[in-house]
């Protein structure tokens, strides 16, 4: 029996990828810049025996559907070929973030079941080599393997795509993203196949692609002088050129709702009245509000007279990704 369990957390993307050069690889059509945080992970613990005659997956201890566990096979098939393995596993998931809500649960999920699975399997993976398979899951997973800031260099190929630790000086400790969750429930549409609906039909597509360059280059200036409004500014620049994209697909779609305006016309108004926040959005109706720690519960107070406080839900920086030691693992 080989056994492996790890933690991972969600990050929220302040530079979004949005579309894939490569379905199978996933190797993505842009780089990305993402914050990981501390409120949302996934705890995922995967065994291989030679007792199992199939892979088994339980997600918050309900036994998944075989489409579900398809999913789950096909990316523990490129572990066990690393490995050269031909066990059979189950993995039995948690998630402490709501599933496919636009919440990231694909990044704290893959990101957990990789690093899992190669500590089960024994592969010894570097950070790098972790962030290319947990990529291979999710494209946002490759971002999870770090705390605080990455970056996902797409690279152009199997080997060159990962995601970078982007180094802070305590930046990233020094702000807060409050989740306005307005709906917890499963998306419509998955981010995967909204992106590439809009790849191959939105006329907008490539917008958006030639102005991401200049958005990630303002945005890691932005870290490196610690500048939170430009940081922020460039980063609700990106979510609504990322977001305009899909009104132009066809058929044409939108992941927002008359809640997601709501929020987002709030913190356009808090900052008239010079409090400095921004918002972003990802593939779902829930606005994230970045905020410096130093406005956090003046910003939070705000919003609780229009959102109960139950759909509010504070973060900071998150860590990297954590292999549970054995005497963890239940
Ligand atoms: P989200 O906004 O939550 O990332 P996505 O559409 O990107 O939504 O991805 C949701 C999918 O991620 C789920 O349908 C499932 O396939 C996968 N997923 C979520 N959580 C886990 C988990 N803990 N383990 C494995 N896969 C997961
Ligand atoms: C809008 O990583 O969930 O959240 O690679 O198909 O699994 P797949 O998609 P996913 O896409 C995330 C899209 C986004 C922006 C972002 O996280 O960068
Ligand atoms: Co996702």
């Amino acid at each position: 029996m080989h056994s492996g369990k790890a933690r991972a957390y969600t990050n929220i993307a302040l530079i979004k990828y949005w579309g894939k050069a490569d379905q199978a690889f996933i190797l993505p059509m842009n780089n990305s810049l993402s914050l990981t945080l501390d409120a949302f992970y996934t705890e995922t613990e995967v065994v291989f025996s030679e007792d199992y005659t199939e892979d088994r997956f339980y997600l918050d201890g309900h036994l998944q559907d075989a489409k579900a566990t398809e999913k789950i096979s096909m990316f523990l098939d490129l572990v066990r070929q690393k490995a050269d393995s031909k066990l059979f596993a189950k993995v039995a998931s948690r998630n402490f973030v709501p599933t496919a809500a636009g919440l990231a649960s694909s990044a704290s999920g893959l990101a957990a079941l990789a690093g899992a699975a190669a500590e089960a399997l024994d592969l010894s993976l570097t950070p790098q080599e972790l962030s290319r398979l947990a990529r291979r899951g999710s494209g946002s997973a490759c971002r999870s393997i770090y705390g605080g800031f990455a970056e996902w260099q797409k690279g152009d190929s199997d080997e060159t795509s990962y995601a970078e630790a982007i180094p802070s000086e305590g930046f990233a400790e020094e702000l807060s993203m409050i989740f306005v969750v307005v709906n917890d429930q499963q998306k419509d549409i998955s981010s995967r196949d909204g992106m590439q609906r809009t790849v191959e039909t939105s006329a907008f597509y490539q917008g958006w692609l030639d102005t991401v360059p200049t958005d990630l280059s303002k945005a890691k200036k932005a870290i490196q002088k610690k500048d939170f409004q430009a940081l922020g500014e460039v980063t609700e620049a990106s979510a609504l050129k990322m977001h305009g994209t899909t009104l132009a697909a066809q058929p044409p779609f939108t992941y927002w709702s008359a809640e997601s305006m709501k929020a987002m016309s709030l913190v356009r108004q808090l900052r008239q009245e010079g409090l400095p926040c921004y918002f972003t959005m990802d593939a779902g109706p829930n606005v994230k509000v970045l905020v410096q720690k130093t406005h956090e519960k003046q910003v939070l107070q705000k919003l609780a007279e229009q959102f109960s406080r139950e759909q509010l839900i504070v973060a900071h920086a998150g860590p990297a990704i954590q292999i549970l030691p054995k005497e963890e693992r239940t």
